[in-house]
This record gives C-alpha cells, structure tokens and sequence, in this order.
C-alpha cells in the first residue's frame, strides 16, 4: 500500500514538516497493541474510539490486538477550523453499545488541555462498565490541566499543533499517515 507521507506539507495556508514518521507511529501503536492484549486476555474489551481524529489510531491498533474484541464510536464537536482549543465539549454522537457491566477501552487521539477525556471518562462511568481504561496515541503534558486518567499513551510532546493520521486542521489533513508540526516549530 503506498501511504501519503510527504516530508513538507501544505495545509490551509502553513506549511507543515514531519514530527513522527509512519514507522515509529507503528512501532509504537503495535506496542500498546501487544500490551493491551496481555492486559485484557479474557475480558473481551470493547474499543470505544472518538471521532473524528481516533479513527485512524483506533483503526491500526485494533489490528494488533489479538484478543476477541469489539468496538464502537462517539462522536464529540472538534476545535472548529482553529489551532485552539474551543474549550467547550458537545456530544454529537453517542455509542450504540451496552457497556454495562464490559470492559471499556477509551480511544483518544490526542489529549490536550485534557477537557474532552475528562468529559467522557465521567459519562461512561455513570454506565456502570466492568473497567475503563483509556489510551491516547499523544499526549501535550503541558497543556493538560485537568486531572486526567491516562493508561496507555503513545508519545509525549510539547504543546504544538499536530497535524496528520487522523488528526486535522479545519478538518483538512486527516490522511497523512505520519504526524506533522508546523515548519518552524520544535520541541
Ligand atoms: P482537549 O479536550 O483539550 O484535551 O482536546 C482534545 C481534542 O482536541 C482532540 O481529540 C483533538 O480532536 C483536538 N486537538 C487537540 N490538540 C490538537 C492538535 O494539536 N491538532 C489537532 N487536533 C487537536
């Protein structure tokens, strides 16, 4: 499969340059893979990914658990076409899945200031599931600041927009299959 991973690119106006390549994107996505399924062997997890950005995250890590599993989506409103963050959550979509009683996986992309996850944790609790977990490919640990509970994260970065592999900017650019920064900005 040829994936779409240019070194430079161009989105809405800004130039973009590789910050994590598609090899240590799935060096690492395999990883958390491999663990979750040691982690959950007989427990039948069910992924819960958040749309829009987790669905390419979700997508690959799914394939690497070897585990019976299943998995669902909700739906939550996204930073609009703005590089920051609106700091109100809305639920567009919420899961079909009973989850009482099931073991729960929360997918995230990325978390940020941390509201979006706290939001959810609190809401599927309330559905009284058997353990939630979450697990967030990046994680920008000084923007957070909320008290979040993070089990599985991918890569921690420092507070730059990201761009790529399921992760937008004014919705454009979720096909890249590495993670991109802006070109002059670095850790
Ligand atoms: P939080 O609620 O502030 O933690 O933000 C989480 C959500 O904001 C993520 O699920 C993304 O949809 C979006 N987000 C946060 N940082 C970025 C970024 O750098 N690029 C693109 N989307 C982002």
């Amino acid at each position: 499969m040829n994936l779409y991973k240019p070194e430079y690119v161009h989105c809405n106006g800004e130039r973009f340059k590789v910050y994590l390549t598609d090899e240590e994107i799935q060096s690492r996505v395999r990883q958390i893979g491999k663990k979750i399924s040691s982690d959950f062997l007989d427990k039948k997890p069910i992924f819960i990914g958040v749309l829009n950005g987790a669905f390419i995250f979700l997508s690959d890590l799914m394939r690497y658990v070897d585990i019976p599993c299943e998995v669902d989506f909700l739906k939550l409103s996204s930073y609009g076409d703005d590089k920051v963050s609106s700091g109100e959550v809305t639920e567009l979509k919420q899961i079909d899945a009973e989850i009482r009683g099931r073991h729960v996986i929360l997918v995230e992309d990325i978390v940020d200031t941390g509201l979006s996850i706290k939001f959810l944790v609190e809401k599927l609790k309330r559905s009284e599931p058997a353990s939630l977990s979450t697990v967030t490919l990046l994680h920008k640990t000084e923007k957070t600041q909320h008290d979040v509970q993070l089990d599985y994260v991918g890569f921690r970065i420092a507070s730059l927009f990201v761009l790529g592999y399921g992760l937008d900017y004014a919705q454009e650019g979720r096909n890249l299959a590495q993670i991109y920064i802006l070109d002059g900005d670095s850790d």
